[in-house]
């Protein structure tokens, strides 16, 4: 168990390197040498939402919106499962375009065309009633990051929207049977190491079956544009933190740390604590306008290969169901 002070103190340390090899052991031991590669449709940028880091903010006039038919969301999804990929993420901004049917008939749609394949959403936040929905239609897994444990700070940076209600959707949708990712920013205005500290302890205690943490990334067309992006070690010593404290969670090597250090960001992942890359899949079309930050880097399976042989392990084209789901061997 890692107390809070245990956290500040690696945060502060002179370097990582021991902090570095403790994941690396607990990422072996728990998830062996395999990255598991998954794929991800961003099928529109629409979102009623107003974050102020993001890109996507409805206020964002100088953005290009698109969104996908159902018929090219299938087509997309469809290539990643040609390529060998055996989960699929679709991601949107909060866009109630897509209605409940429309969305469950492209989950079963795409569970029909490959049944051994997972489906993960990320598509925010919805009326309760659906995720139930999403469920039956055989959507496995459920992206929705906490953003930042500190609520009055979400708060803030999330005008219209409220913690507590994200809090309370995430645990419906563990009751609800689906394995459930969370995942917070690094280096947000007005973060401390306190509140970093927290995310340890969150993780911690909730154990989830994934976590994506990335740095903040200032977007040219948002009130943060002038920010300062989160930095690159503490991204890192967070993965690695992460890794320890919740040793059977998926840990993506994130598009964001990938954008802050393009050469080396997924490999860099891959040795501190993450065991997962996301290929996107996306119709190059639309992909940048998919912009929450600016300059984003995305991984292609070329790429993602790249970097795990970088990091010295090897790509898997696994399910990679949730390391809680699995007997310890
Ligand atoms: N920097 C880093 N990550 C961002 N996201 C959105 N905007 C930014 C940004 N400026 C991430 C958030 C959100 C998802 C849509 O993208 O974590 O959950």
């Amino acid at each position: 168990m890692l107390s809070k002070n245990d956290i500040l103190d690696e945060l502060r340390a002179p370097d990582s390197h021991a902090l570095r090899g403790r994941a690396d052991a607990a990422r072996r031991e728990h998830c062996g040498e395999g990255v598991f590669l998954r794929g991800i449709v961003e099928f529109s940028n629409c979102c009623a939402r107003s974050c102020r880091y993001c890109g996507l903010r409805r206020e964002n006039r100088r953005l290009k919106r698109y969104r996908m038919s159902p018929a090219e969301i299938r087509q997309a999804a469809s290539t990643l499962l040609r390529w060998g990929l055996r989960t699929v993420i679709l991601q949107s901004g909060d866009d109630a375009h897509y209605t409940t049917a429309m969305l469950c008939d492209i989950i079963r749609d795409i569970k029909t065309d490959a049944p051994g394949a997972a489906i993960t959403l990320s598509i925010g936040e919805r009326p309760l009633e659906d995720y139930e929905a999403f469920r039956e239609a055989g959507a496995d897994r459920y992206l929705l990051k906490h953003e930042t444990v500190n609520a009055t700070l979400y708060d803030r940076i999330h005008p219209g929207q409220s913690h507590a209600v994200r809090m309370s959707i995430i645990e419906r949708l563990r009751e609800l049977g689906y394995q459930v990712g969370v995942g917070f920013l690094v280096g947000l205005p007005g973060q401390t190491a306190e509140d970093l500290a927290g995310e340890i302890l969150f993780l911690q205690d909730f154990q989830p079956d994934m976590a994506g943490i990335g740095p903040f990334l200032p977007q040219a067309d948002t009130p943060f544009a002038d920010q300062q992006a989160g930095e690159r070690e503490t991204v890192l010593r967070l993965l690695a933190l992460a890794r320890i404290a919740s040793p059977g969670t998926h840990l993506p090597a994130t598009t964001a740390l990938a954008t802050l250090d393009p050469s080396e960001g997924f490999a860099a992942g891959l040795r501190f604590g993450c065991n997962v890359i996301m290929v996107n899949g996306t119709p190059d079309s639309y992909r940048a306008s998919y912009r929450l930050y600016d300059k984003r880097v995305c991984a292609d399976l070329e790429s993602a290969r790249r970097a795990i042989r970088l990091a010295g392990r090897t790509a898997s084209l696994e399910r990679g169901d949730s390391l809680r789901l699995q007997p310890a061997e």
